[in-house]
């Protein structure tokens, strides 16, 4: 288990430059299982959900070369084979991912063995979208006590589907196994994530027939066969919502390096209420602390276009300064605010709520999750000894050091890795002051 001690109270000053999206690259790295001839992808981060992935795609008999620096992929299906159970189950519990194997593999090998999957725990995420899903294309699902085989003895036919929520992995399974799938599938109540639009694209480069029409709703018309692409990914708008909340909790000053306005126009609104600045470059975006108070702000996570729930944990350490109380109200995972007990540890006054606060009732109301939160601000931030719960909740965590008064440990540091590249190295570069442990 990684550590870093942290002498806090610093401003964040430099620069960091973002790669892909972990959120759209390794969906994209699936896809490229559908393609007959070779892929190639840019900007492929090295953080260890990408590298879980490589490790599943060649146990398939995919050829994957990723150079960590250009972050130049290629990926080679062209002797896609059945992978060992055994060697598949050494992936159990590290990613979400493999579940987005199912139709691609039932497409080029007529079934699938999926391991237990993983991921940070913000709730329960249970895949029942995906089952159900997966059978209205024809795909039988046999739960295993290690993971879940899947077969498709009729092959796979494009259905019309509607999800009960917009599920950015539902509405993905849906694409990747919609696309050669005989016939027309009709999708409805789907995400519409930037994510997800790059997925089409790349899917549409590969030779798919795909339209996204108004209201949620996405019409695949499935073709024979798909060729490899060559694709840049979209950047990481998580990150760059990451370096920008760290740069106001630490009253410092960060240019994050491909950061672009459309994708984070939400963020940006709500990043100007609290009092954050912003300058918004060709090349990327520049975000830094006012040097006046901070301003409470009501916010609610949502699906895209609303505020992404991957932004609320880091800018909630911003929020812990602002002068009055801010609200923030959690619809997209009903267990997302663990990471404040070590906040309140360190200073802060947070308080979790059942209750619906800040105006629009959502489908956690009225089952009793603790998935609002009240900042009341300004409380000066002192150092302690924290364990990071998960990948944004430790990004927060790490931020929240750097934030407070004194050294601080902050151990489990290598789940920060799984979605954050060259982080270590990104925090000296912007001057932080720490010892890192491996
Ligand atoms: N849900 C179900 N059943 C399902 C699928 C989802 O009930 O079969 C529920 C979930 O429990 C959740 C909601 O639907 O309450 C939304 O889940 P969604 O499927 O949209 O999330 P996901 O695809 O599992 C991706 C990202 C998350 C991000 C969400 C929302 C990846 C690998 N993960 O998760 O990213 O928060 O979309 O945008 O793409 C992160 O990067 O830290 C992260 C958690």
């Amino acid at each position: 288990m990684s550590q870093i001690t942290i002498n806090g109270g610093k401003p964040l000053i430099g620069r960091v430059d973002l790669k892909g999206a972990k959120n759209l690259v390794t969906k994209a790295m699936v896809a490229a299982l559908l393609g007959e001839t070779k892929s190639i992808l840019l900007d492929v981060p090295n953080i260890s959900d990408v590298e879980v992935v490589a490790r599943l795609l060649e146990l398939h008999g995919v050829k994957v070369e990723h150079d960590p620096f250009t972050g130049n992929m290629t990926l080679d299906p062209s002797n896609v084979e059945q992978a060992r159970i055994v060697d598949i189950d050494t992936h159990a519990g590290s990613s979400r991912i493999p579940i987005l194997f199912c139709g691609p593999l039932l497409h080029r090998l007529g079934e699938a063995f999926i391991p237990g999957l993983g991921g940070c725990e913000i709730g329960d995420r249970p895949v029942d979208f995906h089952f159900d899903v997966l059978r209205s294309f024809g795909a039988v699902i046999e739960k295993l006590s290690t993971g879940t085989r899947l077969s498709a003895p009729d092959g796979l036919r494009g259905a019309r589907i509607s999800l009960p929520y917009p599920s950015v992995g539902a509405t993905e399974q849906v694409l990747l196994t919609a696309t050669i799938a005989e016939g027309v599938t009709e999708l409805t109540g789907a995400a519409i994530e930037p994510e997800i639009i790059d997925l089409i694209s790349i899917l549409q480069k590969m030779g798919a027939v795909i339209s996204v029409d108004t209201d949620r709703v996405i019409r695949i018309e499935g073709v024979k066969k798909l060729k490899g692409f060559t694709h840049r990914a979209l950047f990481d708008r998580n990150e760059a919502a990451s370096w920008a909340a760290a740069a106001l909790a630490t009253e410092g000053d960060i240019f994050v390096g491909g950061a672009s306005q459309v994708e984070m126009m939400t963020f940006l609104n709500i990043y100007r209420k609290v009092g954050g600045q912003f300058e918004i470059e060709d090349d990327g975006i520049r975000f830094y602390h006012p040097g006046s108070p901070l301003q409470p702000v009501v916010i609610q996570t949502d699906v895209h276009p609303g505020f992404m729930t991957d932004w609320q944990q880091p800018l909630v350490v911003a929020l812990t300064q602002a002068q009055g109380l801010s609200i923030v109200h959690e619809t997209v995972y009903e267990n997302r605010f663990g990471f404040t007990d070590a906040l309140n540890q360190m200073g802060a006054k947070i308080q979790i709520y059942r209750e619906c606060l800040g105006g629009n009732p959502c489908r956690f109301g009225q089952r009793n999750f603790n998935h609002s939160a009240v900042v009341s601000g300004p409380t000066p931030l002192h150092a302690a000894d924290i364990r990071v719960p998960d990948l944004r909740g430790g990004f927060s965590h790490v931020v929240a050091a750097l934030a407070a008064e004194g050294t601080s440990n902050v151990s489990n540091v290598q789940l920060i890795s799984r979605g954050y590249e060259r982080f270590i190295t990104k925090l000296g570069d912007l001057g932080a002051d720490f010892e890192f442990k491996a």
